[in-house]
């Protein structure tokens, strides 16, 4: 049995380029859970020039997180939005925001079923990040290495433009990595729940989203 349930939340965890937005592709299309990342919220809120994107535009540049206050009333409104089950691809990253997500799911009548976290080591994730791209179209995610497109510069799914994030650029990158590793508490949270599974990042897409897939199954 799947866990597509109509209320099913999944959270991955992992680390700047440890390849969630790569899963999670697979995951919403194999499980058919909705997917919603916090970081493609806020380039959107910072590509229409909203008061909250603007906010949050200076934290990215950085490779900060944005403040607790502001990411959690921006998840915790879509949330509200929402209908059927889904995939958490960003969010939470800190206690505080584990915790405001426990709070407003049990308010549902609904809790977090299973966290999914993919560990890659530094040297790895900075190669990752550097050598991505993304379709400004459909959000694809290429890597001029690992996972090429067919024709450089272009996506293979849509044909849109594919374009690097500047927070991808080495300094900004760097900062990430130092900041925005899940945080021992985070981790602990979910593990004292029973809800943690761990998959070793560090291979083939695949493989990984093998391991993720079976976790849910
Ligand atoms: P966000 O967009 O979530 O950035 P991130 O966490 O840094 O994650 P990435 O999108 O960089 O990486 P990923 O893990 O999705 O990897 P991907 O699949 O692309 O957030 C952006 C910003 O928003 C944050 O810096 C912060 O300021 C703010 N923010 C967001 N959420 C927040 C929150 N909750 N609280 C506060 N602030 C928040 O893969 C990376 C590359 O590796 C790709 O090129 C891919 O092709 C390649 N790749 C993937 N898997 C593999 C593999 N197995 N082998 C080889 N290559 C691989």
């Amino acid at each position: 049995m799947t866990m597509a349930r109509t209320n099913t939340v999944i959270v991955l965890l992992g680390p700047p380029g440890a390849g969630k937005g790569t899963q999670a592709d697979r995951i919403k299309r194999e499980i058919g859970l909705t997917h919603v990342s916090t970081g493609d919220m806020f380039r959107d809120e910072v590509a229409r020039g909203t008061e909250l994107g603007l906010k949050a535009k200076a934290y990215m540049d950085r490779g900060d997180l944005v403040p607790d206050e502001v990411t959690i009333g921006m998840l915790l409104g879509r949330l509200a939005q929402q209908q059927g089950g889904i995939l958490l691809d960003g969010f939470p990253r800190t206690l505080e925001q584990a915790k405001a997500l426990d709070r407003a799911l049990e308010e549902r009548g609904s809790a977090v079923d299973r966290v999914l976290a993919i560990a890659v080591p530094d040297d790895e994730l900075l190669s990752r990040l550097s050598g991505r791209w993304l379709c400004r179209n459909c959000g694809a995610v290429y890597h001029e290495k690992n996972q090429p497109p067919k024709q450089a510069g272009k996506c293979d799914a849509c044909g849109g433009e594919l374009y690097q994030r500047d927070d991808d650029k080495r300094e900004a990158a760097v900062r990430r990595l130092e900041r925005q590793r899940p945080p021992d508490a985070l981790i602990g949270h979910y593990r004292s729940q029973g809800k943690l599974v761990e998959v070793d990042g560090q291979r083939s897409v695949d493989a990984v989203g093998d391991d993720l897939i079976a976790a849910l199954r």
